[in-house]
């Protein structure tokens, strides 16, 4: 091993190729753990591989877990390879390692940064020893489209919650400390604008605004950065013609000549040798000229960096600027984490026995019931008695096992996971009183199924319909034109309802569903996403009382499919949905403008009144601050926790404004019959935003002002932004 100077002792000994060599990752084939995921690898044989490294060729590698032969890895680029310099390992870790969280967007629900930074940091913890060093989360795609898939991996479709909890997750990937075991270094992606592709269809075209773009979809991309995320990963997605990994306003102009980020940005998997069929560049040559030049730093999987960037310097069409550029911000990143001084950091034998994966599974439990969102509860039918009611469990998730997870779990440990049939059982004194029935799979029928159903429905009190999409549906290319439920999961949801027998419906979903007919008229809905290891067990202590609900939607639940792009911010139209206008106005002919749940809705096991929102003045002055509150009172029988939430309109600006944004939120405990004041603060940044000349600012005149339960709840306040 080497003894490390500085990076630029080390650049200044590099030749062109091991430069280059830097800037290439490739699918891990020496720690392969499930060759299906990316299929192009297996033509990257694992010996070929061990060369590259020996020669300097091969930098990164992702996708692959395991200590012993991460160790082996490492032992080559160390000991063998000319220059010595570490490999950094990275992968996709999204919602969890071996223990499974939440997916992004049911944590979301829990409206709690500090519960996401806390998974994250265990997921660290699982995932460094396991002999990763990187991860490629959090997505921060705001998505507002829900026929997108990927919907799942993100926080939904606000830009201020999405800012939170990007930076919570960043935090609690990365720790306090770079150069720490269980370090993981975090990849805020995909950027850009990604969540924004056009009819919700994966890798689509993006036409956006400016203003949009950097309103909704650039602020949690900062507030990731700012939060200490060292590397980016470009999108596949054109944004008005240019290509994501190819756009040098964004990856240049942005990230590092505004943002001033120091970190490199590393392409989606093969994003760069994609701009030929984007038709942006002519051949391989020509993509690895422009995404080069634009600012991608690092190619994922593609190979051409690596096959043509030398050619490139050598015609001058690329310049050694501007690789050394690029090469000195990936090993600053190795030397940050503590690489040079300790290439064999996270590739410790013992780390992975000395998980304590009981507490893992705890927090697991309690991230899990935190996301889970009631939406409606007629005549409190939730939470059940845990005895003398006979219960029957219906439905193609009942008893399933490989769709407790949800998308982009690559190392999820099985063994360790709860079903829906085991962790109800586990919580009723007598077991035997709940019934279980699949009814029907998850996209046909089954002989017989439906009569079972109904023949268990009729015989108990109450029905737990366990029905949604199988995780499939949703993630990486699985954009769908209905975000409905399969007809057969349909019709036994009909046939059970028939029954007349209450229904509480245990959605399972990584999107928001357009709910039809018996699913969205049952008794009570849970919303429960994917929720991972703990799912049966989460479930139970919330259909039993245990825990109270306290998650809220972070995306809007439409009536219709067909009303997507549906999202509680939008822009404020000339013809408003109001009830006096009934025909020329911003409406669908066969469905109602309002979602059946709005952003920020979720009920509780006990109720929350709110008094009318105060302001602590009437006007705001340039430089002031004003105090916004209200009065919360748990007027119901238990005690429960609320997030209440701030939103703010600006009622002229020089461009549209949103009908109502999302500024601040907190998640309070109140006892039964305890009343809580909770203010905010607001000063002019608040209310900033992209003017109509591109400048950042918020702009005089009035605004309303909420503090509500919800984006369609609460009586607005007032008040003056006065002109500075
Ligand atoms: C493609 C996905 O878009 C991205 O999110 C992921 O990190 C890479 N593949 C690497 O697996």
């Amino acid at each position: 091993m080497r003894t490390f100077v500085s990076v630029d002792a080390l650049l200044d000994e590099m030749t062109l190729e091991e430069k280059i060599g830097q800037l290439g990752i490739f699918a891990d084939m020496l720690r392969p753990f499930a060759p299906g995921i990316n299929p192009e690898m297996n033509a990257r044989n694992a010996s070929e591989l061990t060369e590259q490294i020996r020669a300097g060729r091969v930098g990164s590698l992702f996708n692959g877990i395991g200590v012993e032969q991460g160790r082996e890895a490492q032992r080559v680029a160390v000991e063998e390879a000319r220059l010595g310099i570490p490999l950094l390992f990275g992968a996709d870790v999204i919602h969890g390692m071996r223990t499974v969280f939440p997916i992004p967007l049911g944590e979301a629900a829990s409206f709690e940064p500090a519960l996401a930074e806390r998974t994250a940091r265990v997921a660290a913890i699982e995932a460094t020893a396991a002999g990763l060093h990187w991860t490629f989360a959090p997505a921060v795609d705001i998505a507002r489209d829900q026929r997108w898939g990927r919907g799942a991996e993100g926080a939904g479709e606000d830009p201020f919650l999405g800012s939170a909890f990007a930076a919570a997750r960043v935090r609690g990937f990365q720790g306090d400390d770079l150069t720490a075991d269980d370090a993981l270094l975090a990849t805020p992606k995909h950027f850009v604008g990604y969540g924004a592709v056009m009819g919700g269809l994966d890798y689509n075209s993006v036409e956006i605004a400016e203003g949009t773009l950097r309103d909704v979809h650039l602020p949690p991309f900062k507030a990731a950065i700012d939060a200490g995320a060292l590397t980016v990963m470009s999108a596949f997605n054109d944004i008005n013609g240019v290509p994501a990994s190819a756009h040098h306003g964004l990856l240049t102009g942005v990230l590092r000549d505004e943002w001033a980020f120091r970190g490199f940005v590393v392409s989606d998997y093969t994003a760069d040798f994609e701009l030929i069929a984007h038709g942006y560049a002519e051949d391989e040559r020509d993509a690895t000229r422009v995404a080069f030049n634009a600012g991608l730093d690092m190619s994922m999987q593609s190979g051409l960096y690596g096959a043509h960037l030398a050619d490139l310097v050598r015609s001058g069409e690329v310049s050694i600027e501007t690789i050394d550029a690029s090469v000195r911000r990936v090993l600053e990143i190795k030397r940050a984490i503590g690489l040079f001084d300790n290439p064999y950091r996270s590739l410790d034998a013992g780390a992975d026995a000395a998980l304590d994966l009981d507490a893992h599974a705890a927090l697991a439990r309690d991230a899990a019931r935190r996301s889970i969102v009631l939406a409606r509860n007629e005549g409190d039918l939730l939470p059940l008695p845990r005895a003398g009611t006979r219960i029957a469990l219906i439905g193609p998730f009942a008893q399933d096992r490989d769709n407790l997870e949800g998308c982009w779990t690559l190392f999820g440990d099985k063994r360790l996971h709860v079903n829906l049939e085991d962790g109800l059982r586990a919580a009723l004194e007598d077991p035997s009183s709940l019934d279980v029935v699949p009814g029907c799979a998850f996209e046909a029928a089954i002989d017989g199924g439906l009569d079972a159903a109904v023949a268990a429905a009729r015989a108990a009190d109450v029905v737990l319909l366990a029905v949604g999409e199988p995780q499939g549906f949703s993630g990486e290319a699985q954009s769908r034109v209905a975000i409905t439920l399969p007809p057969a999961q349909q019709a036994l949801a009909e046939a059970v309802a028939a029954t007349g027998t209450p229904i509480v419906v245990l959605l399972r979903n990584g999107r928001a569903l357009a709910l039809e007919g018996a699913v969205r008229d049952a008794q009570a809905i849970l919303v429960t996403w994917f929720l991972g290891s703990q799912t049966g067990l989460a479930v139970a202590d919330i259909v039993f009382g245990d825990a109270n609900p306290s998650a809220r939607l972070p995306v809007s639940f439409p009536v219709h499919s067909g009303q997507q792009p549906l999202f509680y911010n939008r822009m404020r139209t000339g013809r408003p949905e109001l009830p006096d206008m009934t025909e020329f106005k911003a409406r669908w002919r066969e469905g109602p403008h309002a979602p059946l749940y709005a952003f920020g809705h979720g009920l509780s096991y006990t109720r929350f009144d709110y008094a009318a929102t105060t302001v602590d003045a009437a006007r705001l002055a340039w430089d002031g601050t004003l105090t916004v509150s209200a009065r919360i009172t748990n007027t119901g029988p238990r005690d429960g926790e609320e997030v209440v939430q701030l939103y703010v309109h600006d009622r002229v600006g020089s461009r549209v404004r949103p009908i109502r944004e999302l500024k601040g939120f907190r998640k309070i405990t109140l006892a039964a019959g305890t009343s809580e004041t909770v203010s905010f603060t607001l000063d002019r940044h608040a209310l900033a935003f992209t003017r109509a000349d591109g400048t950042f600012g918020a702009e005089p005149g009035r605004f309303d002002v909420w503090i509500a339960p919800a984006s369609d709840r609460g009586e607005a306040a007032t008040f003056e932004l006065l002109a500075g």
